[in-house]
Protein backbone atom coordinates (compact mmCIF):
# COMPACT_ATOMS: atom_id res chain seq x y z
CA UNK A 1 0.00 0.00 0.00
CA UNK A 2 1.68 3.24 -0.81
CA UNK A 3 1.81 5.94 1.57
CA UNK A 4 3.18 9.57 0.62
CA UNK A 5 6.00 10.58 2.33
CA UNK A 6 5.37 13.77 4.95
CA UNK A 7 7.51 15.49 6.55
CA UNK A 8 6.38 17.96 9.07
CA UNK A 9 7.99 20.99 10.61
CA UNK A 10 6.74 21.93 14.22
CA UNK A 11 8.33 25.52 14.85
CA UNK A 12 6.89 25.28 18.73
CA UNK A 13 7.19 28.49 20.55
CA UNK A 14 10.05 30.06 17.67
CA UNK A 15 9.96 32.64 15.01
CA UNK A 16 8.32 36.11 15.08
CA UNK A 17 6.12 37.33 11.48
CA UNK A 18 9.08 37.98 9.11
CA UNK A 19 11.34 35.05 10.31
CA UNK A 20 7.89 33.23 9.95
CA UNK A 21 7.67 34.18 5.84
CA UNK A 22 11.83 33.81 5.68
CA UNK A 23 11.23 30.04 6.49
CA UNK A 24 8.31 29.48 4.65
CA UNK A 25 9.24 30.57 1.06
CA UNK A 26 12.69 28.53 2.02
CA UNK A 27 10.43 25.44 2.25
CA UNK A 28 8.03 26.28 -0.54
CA UNK A 29 11.27 25.92 -3.01
CA UNK A 30 13.06 22.46 -1.36
CA UNK A 31 9.23 21.26 -1.49
CA UNK A 32 8.80 22.03 -5.27
CA UNK A 33 12.06 19.96 -5.89
CA UNK A 34 10.23 16.94 -4.56
CA UNK A 35 6.91 16.30 -5.51
CA UNK A 36 6.41 13.00 -4.81
CA UNK A 37 6.66 13.85 -0.78
CA UNK A 38 3.86 16.07 1.01
CA UNK A 39 5.45 18.65 3.41
CA UNK A 40 3.46 20.80 6.08
CA UNK A 41 4.59 23.08 8.50
CA UNK A 42 3.10 24.63 12.20
CA UNK A 43 3.93 28.11 13.16
CA UNK A 44 3.00 29.64 16.30
CA UNK A 45 -0.35 30.85 15.74
CA UNK A 46 0.86 34.19 15.43
CA UNK A 47 2.40 33.44 12.34
CA UNK A 48 -0.26 30.91 10.55
CA UNK A 49 -1.40 34.41 8.57
CA UNK A 50 1.65 35.07 6.68
CA UNK A 51 2.67 32.11 6.48
CA UNK A 52 -0.46 30.72 4.64
CA UNK A 53 0.07 33.87 2.51
CA UNK A 54 3.57 32.57 1.27
CA UNK A 55 2.63 28.51 1.03
CA UNK A 56 -1.26 29.21 -0.78
CA UNK A 57 -1.44 27.48 -3.92
CA UNK A 58 2.11 25.32 -3.50
CA UNK A 59 1.08 22.42 -2.13
CA UNK A 60 3.22 23.15 1.37
CA UNK A 61 0.36 22.22 4.02
CA UNK A 62 -0.49 24.21 6.96
CA UNK A 63 -0.26 23.08 10.04
CA UNK A 64 -1.77 23.90 13.73
CA UNK A 65 0.33 22.93 16.80
CA UNK A 66 -2.79 21.53 19.38
CA UNK A 67 -6.60 22.28 18.60
CA UNK A 68 -9.70 22.23 21.25
CA UNK A 69 -12.70 20.05 20.42
CA UNK A 70 -15.23 22.77 20.74
CA UNK A 71 -15.82 24.87 17.73
CA UNK A 72 -16.07 28.22 20.05
CA UNK A 73 -16.99 29.33 23.58
CA UNK A 74 -15.56 30.10 26.75
CA UNK A 75 -12.15 28.50 26.97
CA UNK A 76 -8.79 30.87 27.05
CA UNK A 77 -6.36 30.21 25.41
CA UNK A 78 -7.54 27.38 23.13
CA UNK A 79 -8.17 27.50 19.69
CA UNK A 80 -10.93 25.76 17.53
CA UNK A 81 -10.21 23.80 14.46
CA UNK A 82 -13.11 26.22 12.21
CA UNK A 83 -10.96 28.67 13.35
CA UNK A 84 -7.99 26.57 12.31
CA UNK A 85 -9.56 25.63 8.73
CA UNK A 86 -10.97 29.01 8.07
CA UNK A 87 -7.44 30.12 8.11
CA UNK A 88 -5.60 27.80 6.28
CA UNK A 89 -5.15 25.18 7.99
CA UNK A 90 -5.65 21.37 6.72
CA UNK A 91 -3.40 19.62 9.78
CA UNK A 92 -2.94 19.88 13.69
CA UNK A 93 -0.48 18.30 15.93
CA UNK A 94 -2.31 16.96 18.71
CA UNK A 95 -0.84 15.03 21.97
CA UNK A 96 2.45 16.35 21.27
CA UNK A 97 4.83 15.49 24.23
CA UNK A 98 5.46 19.00 25.33
CA UNK A 99 1.53 19.14 26.04
CA UNK A 100 1.62 15.87 27.85
CA UNK A 101 4.38 16.00 30.02
CA UNK A 102 4.90 20.17 30.32
CA UNK A 103 1.93 20.79 30.57
CA UNK A 104 -0.23 17.66 31.84
CA UNK A 105 -3.05 16.72 28.99
CA UNK A 106 -4.30 13.21 29.49
CA UNK A 107 -4.72 10.57 27.39
CA UNK A 108 -8.65 11.15 27.82
CA UNK A 109 -8.22 15.31 26.80
CA UNK A 110 -5.92 14.29 23.67
CA UNK A 111 -8.85 11.82 22.24
CA UNK A 112 -11.40 14.60 22.85
CA UNK A 113 -8.69 16.86 20.45
CA UNK A 114 -8.31 13.91 17.70
CA UNK A 115 -11.93 13.71 17.86
CA UNK A 116 -12.16 17.94 17.19
CA UNK A 117 -9.75 17.52 14.55
CA UNK A 118 -11.39 15.42 12.70
CA UNK A 119 -15.02 16.76 13.07
CA UNK A 120 -13.51 20.15 11.63
CA UNK A 121 -11.80 18.40 8.78
CA UNK A 122 -8.53 18.27 10.01
CA UNK A 123 -6.04 15.81 9.65
CA UNK A 124 -4.53 15.24 13.59
CA UNK A 125 -0.82 14.36 13.53
CA UNK A 126 -1.55 12.12 16.30
CA UNK A 127 1.97 11.65 18.97
CA UNK A 128 2.81 9.47 21.27
CA UNK A 129 6.25 8.27 22.76
CA UNK A 130 7.52 6.61 25.86
CA UNK A 131 9.64 8.60 28.33
CA UNK A 132 13.39 7.47 28.91
CA UNK A 133 12.54 6.07 32.06
CA UNK A 134 9.72 4.02 30.67
CA UNK A 135 11.99 2.40 27.73
CA UNK A 136 15.07 1.24 30.45
CA UNK A 137 12.09 -0.66 32.31
CA UNK A 138 10.94 -2.24 28.99
CA UNK A 139 7.52 -0.66 29.17
CA UNK A 140 7.93 1.01 25.77
CA UNK A 141 5.72 -1.31 23.78
CA UNK A 142 2.83 -1.23 26.43
CA UNK A 143 3.24 2.70 26.60
CA UNK A 144 2.23 3.25 23.35
CA UNK A 145 -0.05 0.54 23.35
CA UNK A 146 -1.95 2.50 25.93
CA UNK A 147 -1.72 5.89 24.24
CA UNK A 148 -2.94 4.86 21.12
CA UNK A 149 -5.97 3.09 22.60
CA UNK A 150 -6.59 6.09 24.72
CA UNK A 151 -6.00 8.36 22.02
CA UNK A 152 -7.82 6.51 19.44
CA UNK A 153 -11.28 5.37 21.47
CA UNK A 154 -14.43 5.76 19.83
CA UNK A 155 -12.26 7.63 16.48
CA UNK A 156 -13.82 6.61 13.68
CA UNK A 157 -11.80 6.44 10.16
CA UNK A 158 -13.66 5.94 6.17
CA UNK A 159 -10.05 6.98 5.61
CA UNK A 160 -6.47 5.98 6.43
CA UNK A 161 -5.31 9.32 5.18
CA UNK A 162 -7.66 11.20 7.65
CA UNK A 163 -5.16 10.08 10.65
CA UNK A 164 -1.05 10.71 10.86
CA UNK A 165 0.46 9.15 13.63
CA UNK A 166 4.07 10.02 15.07
CA UNK A 167 6.06 8.17 17.24
CA UNK A 168 8.49 10.45 19.10
CA UNK A 169 11.01 9.07 22.05
CA UNK A 170 10.20 11.51 24.50
CA UNK A 171 14.33 10.59 24.98
CA UNK A 172 15.48 12.05 21.59
CA UNK A 173 13.18 15.15 21.27
CA UNK A 174 15.05 17.87 21.31
CA UNK A 175 18.15 15.96 23.11
CA UNK A 176 20.42 15.75 20.19
CA UNK A 177 20.14 11.63 20.83
CA UNK A 178 17.82 9.94 17.86
CA UNK A 179 16.40 6.52 17.61
CA UNK A 180 18.56 3.88 15.89
CA UNK A 181 16.75 3.25 12.99
CA UNK A 182 16.06 -0.69 14.40
CA UNK A 183 14.72 0.84 17.30
CA UNK A 184 12.01 3.19 15.98
CA UNK A 185 11.11 1.03 12.96
CA UNK A 186 10.33 -1.77 15.98
CA UNK A 187 8.24 1.22 17.96
CA UNK A 188 6.81 1.42 14.25
CA UNK A 189 5.94 -1.87 13.40
CA UNK A 190 4.09 -2.15 16.73
CA UNK A 191 2.32 0.80 16.09
CA UNK A 192 0.99 -0.20 12.45
CA UNK A 193 -0.16 -3.77 14.29
CA UNK A 194 -2.04 -1.97 16.63
CA UNK A 195 -3.65 0.48 13.89
CA UNK A 196 -4.72 -2.99 11.90
CA UNK A 197 -5.94 -3.59 15.22
CA UNK A 198 -8.30 -0.95 15.53
CA UNK A 199 -9.37 -0.45 11.56
CA UNK A 200 -9.83 -2.03 8.65
CA UNK A 201 -6.59 -3.55 6.99
CA UNK A 202 -6.91 -1.38 3.80
CA UNK A 203 -7.58 1.55 6.34
CA UNK A 204 -4.86 1.03 8.92
CA UNK A 205 -2.25 0.29 5.88
CA UNK A 206 -2.74 3.63 4.64
CA UNK A 207 -2.23 5.59 8.14
CA UNK A 208 1.05 7.31 7.70
CA UNK A 209 3.75 6.78 10.56
CA UNK A 210 6.03 9.40 11.20
CA UNK A 211 9.00 9.61 13.43
CA UNK A 212 10.01 12.31 15.44
CA UNK A 213 13.23 12.79 17.89
CA UNK A 214 16.29 14.91 16.47
CA UNK A 215 15.33 14.01 13.47
CA UNK A 216 18.88 16.38 11.32
CA UNK A 217 20.24 15.94 7.95
CA UNK A 218 22.28 13.28 8.66
CA UNK A 219 20.17 10.85 10.21
CA UNK A 220 17.02 11.41 7.58
CA UNK A 221 18.06 9.01 4.61
CA UNK A 222 18.27 5.95 6.72
CA UNK A 223 15.75 6.42 8.69
CA UNK A 224 13.01 6.92 5.87
CA UNK A 225 14.36 3.76 4.64
CA UNK A 226 12.66 2.20 6.83
CA UNK A 227 9.72 0.24 6.21
CA UNK A 228 7.14 1.24 8.28
CA UNK A 229 8.68 5.41 8.69
CA UNK A 230 6.26 7.20 6.90
CA UNK A 231 7.84 10.81 7.61
CA UNK A 232 9.28 13.10 10.16
CA UNK A 233 8.29 15.67 12.61
CA UNK A 234 11.38 17.95 12.66
CA UNK A 235 11.72 20.18 16.04
CA UNK A 236 14.43 21.71 15.70
CA UNK A 237 16.14 21.18 12.25
CA UNK A 238 12.72 22.84 10.89
CA UNK A 239 13.79 26.05 12.30
CA UNK A 240 17.04 26.34 10.26
CA UNK A 241 15.89 26.41 6.22
CA UNK A 242 18.93 24.72 5.25
CA UNK A 243 18.55 21.84 7.28
CA UNK A 244 15.26 21.52 6.75
CA UNK A 245 15.42 21.66 3.20
CA UNK A 246 17.76 19.05 3.28
CA UNK A 247 14.99 16.69 5.46
CA UNK A 248 12.52 17.34 2.84
CA UNK A 249 15.08 16.35 0.07
CA UNK A 250 16.05 13.17 2.11
CA UNK A 251 17.17 9.98 -0.16
P1 LIG B 1 13.26 17.82 17.76
O1 LIG B 1 11.69 17.94 18.10
O2 LIG B 1 13.36 17.53 16.29
O3 LIG B 1 13.83 19.17 18.11
O4 LIG B 1 13.80 16.72 18.59
C1 LIG B 1 10.77 17.06 17.53
C2 LIG B 1 9.38 17.40 18.03
O5 LIG B 1 9.25 17.82 19.18
O6 LIG B 1 8.38 17.22 17.30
Amino acid sequence: MDRKPLIAGNWKMHTNIEEARQLAAAVVKAAARVPDREVMIAPPYTALAAVESVIAGTGVMLGAQNVHWEGKGAFTGEISGIMLRDIGCGMAIVGHSERRHVFGESGRMINRRVKGALQSGLIPVFCIGETLEQREAGQTMQVLENQVRAGLDSVALTDGGQLVVAYEPVWAIGTGKTATEAQAQEAHSFIRGLLADLYEKNIAAQIRILYGGSVKPDNIDILMQQNDIDGALVGGAALNAESFERIICFQ
